[in-house]
């Protein structure tokens, strides 16, 4: 696969430790790799799509292979726009599954140059998601362990003052 483009897309609001494993494993995988901060419109994010690049990048600027960008439009486009071979998800647990599963089958239908590739999130970040992060972070629990050290502090400062 090291001839292969992979596209890691995600809402990343923000970029968790957990989002980063799998950032970092599908890096070791692929010749590079594009992470995609795109839309999830059942979702109201707490930071600006500028604002969670910058934050991407900040978390990956240790890893040469990997760049990271915004699409507000259909993944399968992208992936095609970009001559992507695959898309890189973390699963954590089944709670995953039916979303993930029905998100690859549509993508392949509207693309069908492209595989989803499943990477088993590590036990420690099962339960860890963007939105649990914000959400005990609000209420004054240590975030520390959950986002990269790099944007700890801007994570802090925004969720403390948004209004939920
Ligand atoms: O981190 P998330 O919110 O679970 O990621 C979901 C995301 C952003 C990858 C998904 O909503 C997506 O691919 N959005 C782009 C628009 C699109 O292609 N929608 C159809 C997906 S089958």
């Amino acid at each position: 696969m090291d001839q292969i483009t992979a596209v890691c897309p995600g809402s990343f609001d923000p970029v968790t430790v957990g989002h980063l494993d799998i950032i970092r494993r599908a890096a070791n995988m692929f010749a590079h790799v594009i992470v995609v901060v795109a839309t999830n419109s059942s979702k109201r994010p707490s930071f600006t799509a500028e604002e969670r690049i910058e934050m991407i990048k900040l978390a990956t600027a240790d890893i040469p292979n990997v760049s990271v960008t915004h699409y507000d439009g259909l993944l399968a486009d992208y992936a095609k726009q970009v001559g992507a071979g695959a898309i890189v998800k973390g699963l954590r647990a089944m709670s995953d599954f039916e979303y993930e599963f029905q998100m690859a089958l549509t993508n392949k239908k509207l693309n069908p140059d492209v595989e989803t590739v499943f990477l088993t999130t590590k036990a420690e970040n099962m339960y860890l998601s963007s939105s649990m992060v914000k959400e005990i972070g609000r209420m004054g629990a240590d975030i520390r362990d959950f986002v990269p050290e790099v944007i700890h502090e801007t994570v802090l400062k925004r969720i403390k003052t948004e209004r939920k």
